[in-house]
């Protein structure tokens, strides 16, 4: 089969839970590598777990088999495996959020689990040409101090982290109890990022953006019930990294064609398209497109534009946005039919920015 647009287009990706990147079949090799007595032996048991009622459903899904992760090595794979995965659907820049308090909650050191991150992207950018960043993640179900907490002991990792985020249990846990964490991340010199408008209402997104001051809201979907919000997310082109399948998944709309991610993008909201979870939100960044692709009848332009989006949205310097851009502009940016070629750029064809 021929490679589609989306295929050839070259993207970014924003917001992608590296402990929720881990394959059922790595889950059960890691449990048994680590001699771990781990509740489900065969792939058919675990993945009948597979099934969430919301988010807070996922959630105990994730924290269970994120216990298989346990070792610097383990983290260094599943990192690697990640990266080496998303290669193919031509994803050459990648943030990638790493949670420390899970860590040490299932005492894992979280500066061992953080040197196995790093390492592997250092490794995978180097073997695939890519380029990206660790967003180190605060779990709000825990609360403002122990962030706070987590953030100093991560200190010393400051000139090799990205940015800051705040993940977990949305609803209960409003944005402005982490104010402290956020102005300590800022006075480090991080980009702040912050999970709003998932399961919360647009109030959490008017507290991340005022009350933070975050460069990004992860998701951001529940905006359209503020026509006042929508219209500063467009005006201040505020990015959102919307995760389509995801937001099935935990039923934040009941259908993918009910999902308003094409709405907020011909609406002129930065949005982009991202995974989450991938192996389990049924697939990786590709199938997040094709899917909007087919049930929200994207055009190409549009995919296009979201592919531009997630470089424009993403923390890279602005010199190497542009190359990005350009990129994009040289593989895809004009029409094949119009400019008569069926221009593929395989991956490792040589076309750097
Ligand atoms: N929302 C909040 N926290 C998370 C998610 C999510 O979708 N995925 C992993 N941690
Ligand atoms: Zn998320």
């Amino acid at each position: 089969m021929s490679p589609t647009l989306i295929d050839r287009l070259p993207k970014a990706e924003l917001h992608i839970h590296v402990e929720g990147s881990i394959e059922p079949d790595m889950v059960l090799a890691l449990a048994e590598r680590n001699g771990l007595d781990f509740p489900h032996k065969s792939k058919a048991g675990l993945l009948a777990t597979y099934e969430f009622a919301n988010l807070a459903g996922f959630s105990a899904v994730y924290a269970s088999n994120s216990c298989a992760l346990r070792t610097e090595r383990d983290f260094y794979d599943l990192t690697y495996s990640y990266m080496r995965r998303v290669r193919e659907d031509n994803v050459i820049h990648a943030e990638i959020a790493f949670a420390p308090q899970g860590a040490s909650h299932r005492n894992v050191a979280p500066e061992i689990a953080l040197e196995g991150v790093l390492a592997a992207m250092d490794d995978a950018k180097a073997a695939f040409g890519m380029t990206g960043g660790v967003i180190i993640g605060c779990q709000r179900h825990r609360g403002a101090e122990a962030g706070l907490n987590m953030l100093r002991r991560m200190k010393p990792y400051r000139d090799r982290i990205m940015a800051l985020g705040l993940a977990s249990l949305e609803v209960g846990h409003p944005p402005r109890l982490f104010l402290r964490v956020f102005e300590e991340a800022r006075d480090l010199g991080w980009k702040t990022v912050a999970h709003a408008g998932e399961e919360g209402p647009p109030e959490y997104i008017w507290e991340a953006l005022d009350i933070l001051k975050v460069d990004r809201i992860d998701h951001g979907v529940r905006c359209e019930e503020d026509p006042r919000l929508v219209r500063r997310l467009a005006e201040e082109q505020v990015p959102l990294t919307v995760c389509p399948l995801s937001n099935i998944y935990l039923k934040v709309f009941p259908a993918l064609r009910e999902h308003n991610i094409a709405r907020l993008l011909r609406a002129g909201l930065l949005v982009t398209v991202n995974s989450d979870d991938p192996p389990y939100f049924g697939g990786y960044v590709n199938a997040n497109y094709a899917a909007c692709r087919d049930v929200l009848d994207l055009s190409d332009e549009e995919i296009i534009q979201l592919g531009r989006n997630s470089f424009i949205a993403s923390f890279l310097p602005e010199e190497q946005k542009c190359n990005y851009l350009a990129r994009i502009d040289r593989i895809v940016g004009a029409a094949p039919e119009a400019s008569g070629m069926k221009d593929v750029a395989p991956i490792g064809s040589g076309d750097r920015a």
